[in-house]
């Protein structure tokens, strides 16, 4: 059975790391999902999936689309589909009206937003609505043309003060989760500390009640540099053309089939 946002929780309580990964697809999802407590389809697909520089042109229906193929694919951990850039931040109404075709086209159990203090009321009237809230501070994609870039966070008190009280903000407005990225560790510490819901960090320290990486960066199928806090696991990039150079090598040879 899937992971509740409750198990997520409870794994908290529990002080037990919760291992995240995210997929856009069925096959990445059926071979994560056994391994992962919580599964994240990404608006990160416009880079990766799409090969756009940045996530500001990635759809609702795209979040479907890759949603429902990641959704037949999680049978043990807990799916969250990201709200793409615009589908939340004009009202709440316009907010509930794209979550709720997300959650029932897809059957995800959550959707995450990159969260301001403009969008603090849509999480209490989504989290009301029945539709679980995790909530993204820290370096949020979506302002990419904000900050002039993919730039880290919290470099400044008074930018780590704003990470925190937004993130307690989440919490007290009905948040199940919150995921930091790309702030300095002991940030991603203090946020853990200070709230009681779980914190899934990507470049925010060892702290972080779990952690997520994007697969296709920790795989090494996305073309390097990666950003720093990525970790190889493998070197898929490599292994792939080394097979598909084999397979031209011999079709033009003649030796397959
Ligand atoms: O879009 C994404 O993949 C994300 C994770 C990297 C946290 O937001």
């Amino acid at each position: 059975m899937r992971k509740s946002v409750q198990d997520l929780q409870s794994m908290k309580s529990n002080k037990e790391r919760i291992v995240a990964l995210t997929a856009y697809d069925f096959q990445t999802a059926s071979i994560i999902d056994s391994y992962c407590d919580f599964i994240l389809v990404g608006d990160s697909l416009g880079n990766v999936f799409k090969g756009e520089e940045t996530t500001l042109g990635v759809t609702v229906d795209d979040m479907i689309y890759h949603g429902l193929s990641v959704s037949r694919g999680v049978k043990n951990a807990h799916l969250c589909i990201d709200m793409p850039f615009m589908s939340y931040q004009s009202s709440t109404a316009e907010a509930l009206k794209n979550a709720g075709r997300i959650v029932k086209a897809t059957k995800a159990q959550s959707v995450k937003l990159e969260i301001s203090f403009d969008t603090i009321p849509t999480i209490q009237k989504l989290a009301n609505a029945g539709i679980p809230v995790v909530a993204h501070v820290g370096l949020c994609p979506q302002s990419y043309n904000v900050y002039g870039g993919y730039k880290k966070q919290g470099k400044t008190k008074t930018n780590q003060d704003y990470i925190l009280t937004l993130s307690k903000e989440a919490e007290k407005n009905g948040a199940s989760l919150v995921v930091i990225e790309g702030v300095p560790d002991n940030l991603g510490s203090k946020i853990t500390k200070t709230i009681k819901i779980p914190t899934i960090g990507i470049g925010a320290g060892k702290m972080c009640d779990g952690q997520i990486l994007v697969t296709e960066d920790m795989l090494g199928i996305t073309p390097s540099p990666h950003p720093s806090f990525v970790k190889n696991y493998s070197n898929l990039r490599g292994l792939m053309k080394k097979s598909i150079s084999k397979y031209k090598n011999e079709v033009k040879k003649n030796k397959f089939p």
